[in-house]
């Protein structure tokens, strides 16, 4: 059986997948063929949000669930190359991930990482164990990239949101990305369909309205909720890369 974390390191080009996890990359990929572009915008994404948030933000405190196996532009690395004493937690429930830990505990002395094993519906425990390292009356930044999909209706992903949320004083910040089910609909319908045949986590694409829902009582800052390639694009490579991702980064005022 394929598993996601190691499908999207295939997907970007890592080393870390075995046979099961890249056919059903390549069923998706004959699917959709822009996932390629898809994942690698998504990362783009996540580095320019978490420069953002480093940097005009402020923020020094970042949960990021559903970490992934280490790549490129890991959280700690932008965000402690902008600010060094940021301090970031790790939550993912692959136990592929766990095993790269260390990688993601590389962090620069003035700052602090640490990684927690645990399912994003338990919140208790994420917020329970990331209160070692993150202290919550100041600001926190959750990430949520590319991680809700996994979550079914029946699981209550707006709760979970929710839940996280309310744990967060004011100042904090949601960013997350989210596949569309809106965007290239017939080739992610069909892509959906075979994960969902091949791959362990199983997917529930999203339209524009139902990601939006995610930021309730939240104020999203510019550009709002986009195309990750169309979120503070650097250059025009960036701006210019297909992705069938929504994405926003929006701050608790209240
Ligand atoms: C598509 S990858 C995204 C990785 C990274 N966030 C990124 O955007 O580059 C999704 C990750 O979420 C993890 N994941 C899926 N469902 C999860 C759950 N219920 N709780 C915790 N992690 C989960 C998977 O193991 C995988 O590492």
């Amino acid at each position: 059986m394929a598993h996601v974390a190691r499908v999207y390191d295939y997907w970007l080009g890592g080393k870390d997948n075995f046979a099961a996890d890249r056919a059903a990359g390549d069923q998706a990929i004959a699917a959709y063929p822009d996932i390629v572009h898809s994942v690698r915008a998504n990362r783009a994404f996540l580095a320019r949000a978490v420069g953002y948030l480093a940097t005009e933000a402020g923020i020094r405190q970042f949960l990021d669930i559903g970490t992934g196996i280490p790549t490129a532009n890991n959280t700690h690395e932008v965000a402690q190359e902008a600010a060094p004493s940021s301090r970031v937690v790790y939550v993912d429930n692959d136990p592929i991930v766990l095993t790269h830990a260390r990688a993601l505990l590389a962090s620069k002395p003035e700052g602090a990482t640490s990684y927690i094993d645990a399912d994003l519906r338990d919140t208790g425990q994420i917020l329970g164990q990331s209160s070692a390292l993150l202290d919550f009356s100041q600001p926190v930044a959750i990430m949520l990239m590319a991680i809700l999909q996994h979550l079914d209706d029946e699981d209550h992903p707006y709760d979970v949101v929710a839940e996280l949320l309310a744990a967060l004083p004011p100042g904090s910040y949601l960013a997350l990305t989210h596949p569309a089910s809106d965007i290239a609909a017939e080739e992610m319908r069909l892509m959906a369909k075979r994960l969902n045949q091949l791959m362990a986590e199983k997917v529930t694409f999203r339209n524009h309205d139902e990601v939006a829902r995610f930021f309730d009582g939240l104020d999203l800052v510019e550009p709002g909720m986009v195309r990750v390639q169309e979120w503070r694009p650097r250059t025009l490579a960036e701006a210019n890369s297909a992705a069938a991702l929504w994405c926003g980064v929006a701050r608790k005022a209240s």
